[in-house]
């Protein structure tokens, strides 16, 4: 799993509060992530001292660890999430960059169908104006004609890499992800727009106008902004 900036004491906090947010009997999404871990991990407890969930996973990851802390599974084909809870990268304004575990295409999918949407990341993510790389998952042919495209859209590409393995970063999808900088993103719809546009994307991860509230875990306790 890649590393993130906050302390695990901040990801523990903003995770066991909004599983908080989780009633008996609804479906919830599960992100993918150190943060999103925590909610997992809380929401394992509260299985383990009755409450009855199913969660739908967003990744590999997300999926083993539900498993491993007793959260029963199920899919979007057989319900609805009534919630999600998931990580971001950055958080500006309530809109989010995601993807640094290369998720966003699965993570989108399960957070938009979610009839609410609960972000929980650590201090550390906060920003005035969202300006990482936008993670783009590519299909693997396309990732020449996307940078292409990408770079008209005034982007400057880079294909992700693998750690301890050569070669690039291969999805949970099968594809590949390019991480494309666009210093700082003053119109985020516009620039989500345009990429859902580009042929050969799957899914970016911007998250425009997506998230209900923002779990922000600090040294103190939890600010939720909304
Ligand atoms: C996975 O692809 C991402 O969208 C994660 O949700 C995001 O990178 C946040 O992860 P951390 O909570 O580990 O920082």
């Amino acid at each position: 799993m890649k590393q993130s900036g906050g302390t695990d004491e901040q990801k523990r906090r903003a995770g066991a509060r909004a599983a908080e947010a989780v009633d008996d009997g609804m479906v919830v999404g599960l992100g993918t992530g150190s943060t999103a871990a925590a909610a997992i991990r809380a929401l394992g407890r509260e299985v383990d001292a009755g409450l009855d969930v199913r969660g739908i996973p967003t990744s590999y990851q997300s999926r083993q660890l539900a498993r491993e802390v007793g959260i029963p599974l199920t899919t979007l084909e057989d319900a609805t999430p009534d919630v999600a809870v998931d990580g971001a990268d950055q958080v500006a304004d309530g809109d989010l960059i995601k993807g640094g575990g290369a998720a966003h295409a699965r993570e989108k999918l399960v957070d938009a169908a979610a009839d609410r949407f609960l972000v929980v990341v650590d201090e550390t993510k906060r920003a005035r104006t969202l300006d990482l790389a936008v993670p783009v998952e590519v299909l693997p042919d396309a990732v020449p004609v996307v940078n292409a495209d990408l770079r008209a859209l005034g982007g400057e590409p880079t294909l992700r890499d693998a750690e301890r393995k050569d070669g690039p970063v291969v999805t949970d999808n099968g594809n590949l992800v390019v991480d494309c900088e666009f210093g700082a993103i003053a119109a985020p719809e516009a620039l989500a727009a345009d990429l859902a546009a580009v042929p050969g994307v799957v899914e970016h991860g911007l998250f425009v106008g997506m998230a209900d509230a923002v779990y922000v875990g600090t040294d103190d306790g939890v600010e939720v902004l909304k």
